[in-house]
């Protein structure tokens, strides 16, 4: 901490995810929290986000390339590194960083697979420094009431739950336009996107996982399917090519400001294209996805992923000795390409249900949650930045959370691979 008593945050990874904290540091939480550095290997991404800084009010700081991330640290002295890199190199700057002495808030997941996941554990084992793992789903109302409920006995044991998650065809096509669609970066969605989700499991049912079994398959997206889906005209990536005009799926970089200057002029330094054909030949990460976790305590969970639907967000119930939860949330309306539907059915924003074993159901209210992530952003924000209130559903996440929430998406993959179930306790020592 400075002279000035305020938190040093430096921050390596200045994309998208990045803005969510380097302007909360700049906005709400300016009287307590600075920036004091930028680490990227797109300096034209890094000057974005200096002029964002300045235009919520705040100084410019320093920027350091990729290679100079512990130059960064010496000279900047941060009292924390927030790691908002790819998912692929987490595991470089979170153990660095720890090694220089600085305490991590990384975004999720933690990393990709096992090895990088026992190496990050070793090094956090060595340096004794915190590192805190930023699930912000925890922190959505409607989520942390189901932990109440749960907690409260309202249902009892919980033996089974069914959990399906939806990715609509703005959000989750937008996984196989990025450096998502490559598995060497990003783990495949069951590890990218389902460790949030895998998360919320660990931490609704305070379980961890201890077998599973995955199976999935790229049955939508990719080159393979394209021809099924009626695509003719391929092209590789959208911007300044004709066929994507008419390709519901493509995005146009130059149509919006912020993704113009952060993406498409940042590619002469960075060699990064976010606009990439869904239908292309590289898609190597799975649309499709069913997976079986029993976990420690008996429980068994049926999960699915699928990232094409006319809605997204998620059901999950809850079976136990003394009756079931039922939640639906629905996190945004249908987009596609440049029309907005509201699907009937999909228009109820939440419904929480319990279904007591021998009395009548009942309607559960939940507190209205602003922002993003059904409301979970801001609160996970004040969680680090200002001053927390004592949290009786301990929904900071630790490292070990981190770990636990990504092993059940390693151990798919790792099934899907082998056709074998996996034991979670194959994968790491803690
Ligand atoms: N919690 C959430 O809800 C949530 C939402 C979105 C993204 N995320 C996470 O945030 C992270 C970033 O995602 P994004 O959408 O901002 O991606 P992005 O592609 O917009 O940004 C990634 C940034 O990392 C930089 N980078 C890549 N390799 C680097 C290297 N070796 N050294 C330094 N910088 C490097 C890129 O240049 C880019 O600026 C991911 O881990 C993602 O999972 C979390």
């Amino acid at each position: 901490m400075e002279k000035n008593g305020k938190k040093r945050y430096a921050l390596v990874g200045c994309g998208s995810r990045a803005r969510f904290f380097y302007e909360a540091v700049a906005t709400t939480y300016s009287a307590t929290s600075e920036m004091t550095a930028f680490c990227d290997i797109s300096q034209t991404r890094m000057d974005f986000a200096n002029a964002l800084l300045e235009k919520n009010g705040a100084a410019k700081v320093p920027t350091y390339r990729h290679t100079e991330f512990e130059k960064m640290i010496r000279e900047t002295r941060p009292d924390y590194v927030i790691v908002t890199t790819v998912d692929r190199n987490h595991d470089h700057f979170i153990i660095k960083a720890m090694e220089m002495g600085v305490d991590v808030i990384t975004e999720k997941p933690m990393t990709i697979d096992e090895e990088k996941a026992q190496n990050i554990i070793d090094a956090q084992k060595r340096t004794g420094r915190g590192l805190r793992v930023t699930f912000n789903y925890r922190y959505a109302p409607h989520n942390t009431k189901v932990r109440e409920l749960i907690m409260d006995d309202t249902i009892g044991d919980v033996l089974s739950i069914h959990f399906e998650w939806l990715l609509d065809t703005k959000h989750g096509a937008d996984y196989y336009r990025r450096w998502h669609r490559n598995k060497h970066n990003s783990g495949g969605m069951l590890v990218h996107k389902s460790t949030h989700h895998f998360d919320l499991v660990n931490f609704w049912l305070a379980d961890t996982p201890k077998r599973v079994f995955a199976m999935g398959d790229l049955m939508f997206y990719g080159m393979k399917n394209a021809e099924k889906r009626g695509v003719t005209d391929f092209y590789d990536r959208a911007h300044g090519n004709v066929a994507a005009k008419n390709d519901p799926f493509a995005i146009d970089l130059a149509s919006e400001d912020n993704m113009r200057k952060m993406y498409l002029e940042a590619e002469a330094d960075s060699g990064y294209v976010r606009d990439r054909s869904v239908f292309s030949d590289d898609v190597a990460i799975e649309d499709v996805m069913g997976v079986l976790v029993r976990y420690n305590k008996g429980a068994l969970l049926t999960y699915s992923l699928n990232t094409f639907l006319p809605w997204e967000g998620f059901n999950v119930v809850f079976n136990g000795t003394k009756g079931r939860i039922e939640l639906k949330v629905v996190e945004r309306s249908y987009v596609s390409g440049r029309d907005s539907i509201v699907h009937q059915g999909a228009t109820d924003k939440e419904a929480l249900y319990v279904f007591p074993q021998f009395a009548e159901a009942y309607k559960v209210d939940i507190p209205h949650g602003e922002g993003g992530h059904g409301g979970g952003d801001p609160i996970l924000l004040n969680d680090i930045f200002g001053v927390p209130r004592p949290d009786p559903f301990n929904r900071a996440a630790s490292h070990v959370d981190g770990a636990m929430s990504i092993l059940t998406g390693i151990a798919a993959n790792k099934s899907i691979a082998s056709g074998m179930a996996v034991d979670i306790a194959t994968l790491v020592r803690f």
